[in-house]
């Protein structure tokens, strides 16, 4: 790789303030009133030139990460959304040739912090740069739409409402900064597969609503105020299918933290703490009681894809 045919775009990670969730529609999908807040545990993207195109694909992967963000369940083949990112960036460029990406992870894969989406971002961004194809912001969101429904809430970060499936943004005033400790937990969980969890659950689910309390813990800062507002309409699906995590939450709750909850569709449970000193403990709990594979601290929000490294630098 050589400095002049490589973009790199560092990508923040995602957790659900309020995730409410309608009952399923025809279309199998769930309409959601889906709080999404960027945090500061970031992937890193690198998209390049390839230097050979003999007997190769367009898009070849690889992947490197932290301990604990398990990059052996990474799918390396077409499937994985951030080839697909690629490919479609290709269909609105020309000349676009054929490119390795390289995936750099601290986001725990199959984790409910929809790294795999951020991923996809991140390479929409990178391709976007390096074949000059000059998306407008909008355009971007509609492809990062087509991707996948968490997937447009990464471009753009901070703190947002999503609805329909998840991917009509408008932007939510934040603020505050937050500190957070996430308990990553031993294996994944499907999406589709708490979805369906919660269909069973819940067949007669309700419209989803958002919530005035929430929005107002939002504008005025106030992390105590905000970890009493939490909602998320998949725990209890998430608990069935791991009645595990009912103990990572609570070892969370009893080391002071002010708000815990399943993150997304889990099996990652996310912790506010009202301060510093306050997530120090949470995570030195965490770890030492053995609930969870390891704790990682996080501060959000923060801004969504950004390129850190491109040609000529
Ligand atoms: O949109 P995405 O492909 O990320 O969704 C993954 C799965 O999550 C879907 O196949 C569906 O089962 C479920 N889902 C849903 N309703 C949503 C978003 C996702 O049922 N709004």
């Amino acid at each position: 790789m050589t400095a002049n045919t490589a973009v790199t775009v560092r990508v923040p990670a995602k957790v659900n303030l309020q995730l409410a969730v309608g009952p399923a529609r025809e279309d199998g999908y769930h309409d959601l009133v889906n709080v999404f807040h960027a945090v500061s545990l970031f992937d890193e993207v690198t998209v390049s030139e390839a230097r050979s195109r003999a007997g190769r694909g367009f898009v070849r992967l690889s992947v490197a990460g932290d301990l604990g963000s398990h990059t052996e369940r990474v799918p390396l083949d077409d499937t994985n959304l951030a080839a697909r990112a690629a490919r479609l960036v290709a269909r609105e460029a020309t000349g676009a040739g054929p490119v390795d990406i390289h995936l750099n992870k601290r986001i725990p894969v199959a984790g409910g912090m929809a790294g795999g989406s951020a991923d996809a971002a991140a390479a929409l961004v990178a391709c976007d740069r390096l074949w000059h194809t000059g998306l407008s912001a909008d355009r971007l969101l509609e492809l990062a739409a087509e991707l996948g429904s968490d997937v447009p809430f990464p471009l753009v970060g901070a703190t947002a409402v999503g609805t329909g499936r998840g991917e009509v943004l408008s932007p939510v005033p934040s603020p505050g900064r937050y500190e957070w400790v996430f308990a990553l937990a031993e294996g994944g969980l499907s999406t589709a597969a708490v979805f369906a969890e919660y269909d069973r659950l819940r067949p007669d689910a309700p419209e989803p609503r958002g919530d005035e309390r929430l929005m107002a813990a939002l504008a005025a800062g106030d992390a105590r105020r905000l970890g009493a507002a939490l909602s998320n309409d998949l725990q209890g699906a998430a608990l069935s299918l791991r009645p595990d995590l009912a103990d990572t939450l609570a070892t969370g709750r009893a080391a002071g933290a002010v708000g815990a909850i399943v993150s997304g569709s889990g099996p990652t449970c996310a912790f506010l703490a009202e301060d510093e000193g306050g997530a120090a403990a949470v995570a030195a709990a965490l770890e030492k009681s053995g609930v969870c594979e390891r704790a990682v601290r996080a501060q959000g929000d923060v801004e969504g894809a950004t390129v850190i490294r491109r040609p000529g630098l």
